[in-house]
């Protein structure tokens, strides 16, 4: 048996792809209904400028376009260029993105802006492997990114396009699975047009998003239809396998809203974890998993934080708000906040992370999107 370098595997993956490449209808097939019936008038896609392909990418890996629109166009208007977001203070990403959810895209962006400014002297690479070594870019971005402003011909497989690959080709297996994805992967550089890359790549995503979706595929007008093995076999419903079901985890929070003279105190979120780096409520107990005997913790908790609360000040009323709920990917946050008004302030702790914001400045500060639901419904 030869040797397993990397340029042997290399080979042997190119001699895979050659073998495979026996479909080209396929791709003739996504670029002409793309032309027809895909998306054209999204705002990044009037331009071939990497920053604003690479922000786009960014926004739309967890955030659906019509999200992402408003999200795009203010980013863009505040940091027009990569020099313009590298030498942004975190504060002011963070402020950006504040609602987008899934705030490690906000940092990693950050530092990806610095890095291309400090390697490549504000020149996004066009090679996808070197796209791939920065923060925030994965294989599928970093292919989407270098097809959209350079024409390279590289493969993406997001989750649209596992989808209707699965369909398309009948693949039995969870897409997520490593064995599965790397099939998949072989499939998608295997597939990929000679030309009109950008029309192919925008064809694929469009075509997942709006004709092959999960729930409603339209294979009435679905021009790959005569060849789709899941329709042939009626298995649409069944196709892409579905995720082994992990049980769903509780978790709760006691948060605090200390209001002295139109100011509520905030702290700063540690970088790791949900919120990780944006400005929210403090809280005790936090985030700690709930089990049904524990419903009455929350009583247990008044003492401390009572005990938290006077450190800030002399306390005059406490009263709970409305619990609720927020749905994370991985757990279920449930928050019982707890509103207190103090009559004095106490000198304030030497502690960084703790700061007094105007109510008046909520609209526009780096909170998570259901703290700032809730203290603006507080301050109306
Ligand atoms: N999702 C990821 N990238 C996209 C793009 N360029 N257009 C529409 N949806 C996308
Ligand atoms: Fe998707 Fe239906 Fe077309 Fe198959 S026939 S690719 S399931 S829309």
């Amino acid at each position: 048996m030869k040797p397993s370098t990397a340029k042997n595997q290399v080979q042997e993956k190119n001699k895979l792809l050659q073998a495979s490449y026996t479909d080209p209808q396929f791709s003739a097939a996504i670029i002409s209904w793309q032309k027809q019936h895909g998306r054209h008038a999204l705002p990044w896609q009037q331009t071939n400028d990497a920053y604003r392909v690479w922000l786009s990418e960014i926004m739309l890996q967890q955030t659906q376009v019509s999200a992402v629109i408003p999200y795009y166009q203010r980013f863009l208007q505040s940091f027009p260029t990569v020099f313009a977001l590298a030498a942004a203070s975190s504060e002011q990403v963070m402020e950006h993105w504040s609602g987008l959810g899934y705030y490690t895209r906000a940092r990693n962006l950050h530092q990806c802006a610095k890095l291309v400014v400090a390697q490549y002297q504000g020149q996004f690479p066009a090679d996808p492997a070197l796209l791939q070594q920065l923060p925030g870019i994965g294989r599928s971005t970093a292919a989407a990114i270098s097809a959209f402003s350079y024409g390279t011909l590289a493969a993406i497989l997001d989750g649209n396009v596992k989808r209707v690959f699965a369909r398309v080709f009948g693949i039995d297996g969870y897409p997520g699975s490593k064995p599965i994805e790397d099939a998949l992967w072989l499939r998608a550089e295997a597939l990929l047009p000679r030309q009109d890359i950008q029309a192919y790549t925008q064809g694929l995503m469009d075509f997942g998003a709006t004709l092959c979706t999960r729930s409603s595929p339209s294979c009435e007008r679905c021009p790959l239809q005569t060849r789709c093995l899941a329709y042939a076999q009626g298995r649409t419903a069944e196709l892409p396998v579905r995720k082994p079901k992990k049980l769903q985890k509780h978790k709760q929070a006691l948060m605090l809203v200390l209001i002295h003279e139109g100011q509520v105190l905030l702290e700063q979120r540690p970088d790791s974890g949900i919120w990780g780096g944006l400005l929210s409520l403090p809280e005790i107990g936090g985030m700690r998993d709930f089990q049904a005997a524990e419903v009455l913790a929350m009583s247990e908790q008044l003492p401390a934080a009572r005990h938290l609360f006077g450190q800030f000040g002399e306390l005059t009323e406490m009263l709970a708000l409305p619990d609720f709920t927020h749905v994370f990917t991985h757990f279920k946050l449930h928050v019982t906040p707890l509103r207190a008004q103090i009559s004095k302030r106490h000198a304030m702790v030497a502690e960084a992370r703790y700061v007094w914001a105007d109510m008046a400045t909520i609209q526009s500060a780096a909170l998570p999107a259901p703290i700032k639901a809730l203290l603006l419904s507080l301050a109306q």
